[in-house]
């Protein structure tokens, strides 16, 4: 009997489902972050998001949306989670270590994407918590500095170590081979704390209307003529974000029809 045609044989052949946990890193108690293998042909924008969960036996596998937090060009899929104790997915999900197995749907879909904006001059990208992963796609994005003079990541966290993985990934943009340069002249972070002090601290909501972001960074005031803004975090963020910006006359751009911000919730809450 040909020894190629035994079932085991068949069974250890086929390829194990999903993508490869590169890296993972743990920044505090509630967040982490890791990398993944590219699927082969899997391509998306910068700022778009996926489905991704882990295999299990039900053949019905627990997906959540999630940014993707790396650009369109890397070899690497980076993903930026908290971790809740009993959540279906992060529960289990904040146990990977590199070799497991992530399932990545190739699907991608989402608004934050610099197609959706109209042509500007400053780019602001407001963020709370884990709002920040489409953020870490884009600023990683050649074409981001190519369309603005000016790319501005804000970003509200309750306490100091939420902060982290955007000092962090501030620090590798400016180590970037593609857009380092480039970035170290237009792209700047703002980060604020609410509930633990800090070098700055309040909602950037309340920062915008005070002025005093624009007092901290040098620029004028949001301007819809001027200005673009890309906005991703709680629900209550967006909302009163999405109020402010249409007070000052902004209005939403779609993938259709582009405007002079765009929105979308940050997932996994
Ligand atoms: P605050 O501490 O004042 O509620 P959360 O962890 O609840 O998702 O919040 C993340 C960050 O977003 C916190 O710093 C929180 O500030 C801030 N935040 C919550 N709601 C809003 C809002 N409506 N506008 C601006 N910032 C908000």
């Amino acid at each position: 009997m040909n020894v190629l045609q035994q079932p085991g044989n068949v069974a250890a052949a086929a390829p194990a489902e999903g993508q490869t946990v590169l890296s993972v890193r743990h920044w505090d108690d509630r967040l982490f972050s890791f990398r993944v293998s590219r699927p082969a042909g899997f391509r998306f924008r910068s700022g778009e998001f996926v489905m991704i969960g882990l295999p299990d036996d039900s053949g019905k596998p627990i997906l959540r949306a999630y940014s993707i937090a790396s650009p369109f060009w890397d070899e690497e899929l980076e993903f930026y989670s908290i971790k809740v104790p009993d959540g279906p997915l992060t529960s289990r999900l904040q146990k990977i270590v590199p070799g497991d197995r992530v399932i990545v749907r190739t699907k991608p879909t989402g608004t934050l994407v610099l197609d959706a904006l109209l042509p500007g001059r400053t780019l602001w990208m407001v963020s709370t918590g884990t709002g920040v992963a489409p953020f870490a796609s884009l600023m990683r994005e050649p074409e981001t500095y190519e369309k603005f003079q000016n790319v501005i990541l804000t970003q509200t966290c309750r306490r100091n170590s939420e902060l982290d993985y955007g000092a962090d990934l501030h620090r590798r943009l400016l180590e970037d081979p593609l857009v380092g340069e480039e970035a170290a002249v237009k792209f700047r972070r703002y980060a604020t704390t609410t509930r633990e002090p800090s070098e700055r601290m309040g909602r950037i909501t309340d920062l915008i209307e005070s002025g005093q972001v624009f007092a901290d960074l040098g620029l004028p005031p949001l301007d819809p003529a001027e200005d673009r803004v890309m906005i991703c975090g709680s629900m209550a963020l967006n909302l009163d974000m999405k109020r402010l910006l249409e007070a000052r006359g902004f209005t939403e751009g779609a993938n259709s029809r582009p405007g002079e911000y765009v929105v979308e919730r940050a997932f996994v809450d």
